[in-house]
């Protein structure tokens, strides 16, 4: 029997795309939802991500299609919308999880990095989820949409201006859209994770002194686990949520308080 925090048909019969969904966080979250009953259209740049992933699902016994899609290419976020819409007739969830980022001084930034980082983050999510609202608001069934973010996004984040700016545009995003989509009942969360040793953010602390002064942030003091975030987005995209709306679920120890005077 599967460990999942809700009970198992908590999604049964509901189709959820999740970008980013081959590894990490999206995959973990992917799986989680998968668990739960949905139908699970897993998206990724990267085809081998995609392939591993959607045989792990499938070794579940879960029901998943695999689409390779960059989010930055509004033609292939369309591409993964119909041809969901063609295999499964109905999108009810999509997880913003696709994401780009590195360390890097603001003044040594490539245009190239700056775009390639933003149009990843922001643009991919904006037209992911103006896809999503076209079908969830004209199948009249309404929907739910998270995305990841991160709590730089309102705190800054020195050396990741790409990644904060972006972010940060999403939570905007995200609260417009909970409001202006709220009458066709379409939900718009975010979940933000703090250090989560996935092996796509673990360049971010493999040098040690920067695991250390990242860890030593977290007053819980450890990084977080992906099971942890997925179950939390299960239960934001979940009926048991269903008056959760425009609301950034914080996961991450403690990690962004903790700004007193003796830390
Ligand atoms: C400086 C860099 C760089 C680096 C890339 N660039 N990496 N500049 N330092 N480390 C620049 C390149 O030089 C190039 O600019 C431009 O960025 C595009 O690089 P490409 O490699 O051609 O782009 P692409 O293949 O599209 O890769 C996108 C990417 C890459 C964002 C750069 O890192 C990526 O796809 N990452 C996905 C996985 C990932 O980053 N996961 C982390 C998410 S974790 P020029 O000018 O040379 O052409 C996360 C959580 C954070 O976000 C929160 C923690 C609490």
């Amino acid at each position: 029997m599967p460990n999942t925090m809700l009970p198992i048909d908590t999604l049964k019969g509901q189709v959820a795309i999740i970008t980013g969904g081959g590894t990490g966080i999206g995959f973990g979250i992917a799986s989680e939802l998968a668990l739960l009953g949905a139908k699970v259209v897993l998206a990724s740049r990267n085809p081998d991500h995609l392939s591993e992933a959607e045989s792990r699902l499938r070794t579940q016994g879960c029901e998943v299609l695999a689409i390779p899609t960059d989010v930055r290419q509004p033609e292939a976020v369309d591409n993964l919308f119909d041809r969901t819409l063609e295999a499964f007739g109905q999108v009810d969830i999509l997880v913003n999880a696709a994401a780009g980022n590195f360390i890097v001084d603001s003044e040594k930034l490539s245009v190239n990095g700056w775009n390639s980082v933003v149009q990843s983050v922001l643009h991919g999510t904006f037209y992911c989820a103006r896809r999503a609202g076209m079908a969830m608001i004209s199948s009249g069934r309404g929907g739910r949409i998270l995305s990841v973010v991160a709590s730089y996004a309102w705190t800054g984040g020195p050396r990741t201006v790409h990644s904060v700016a972006a972010k940060a545009g999403v939570v905007a995003l995200t609260r417009s859209l909970a409001v202006e989509w709220a009458p066709h009942r379409i939900r718009v969360n975010a979940i933000c994770p703090g250090p989560t040793d996935t092996e796509g953010a673990r360049p971010l602390w493999q040098d040690p002194e920067d695991r250390a002064r990242t860890l030593a942030k977290v007053p819980v003091g450890r990084f977080g686990t992906v099971q942890e975030v997925a179950q939390a987005s299960a239960y934001l995209v979940s009926p048991y949520a269903d008056f959760i709306n425009g609301e950034v679920l914080v996961i991450d120890g403690g990690e962004w308080l903790g700004k007193g005077l003796t830390s």
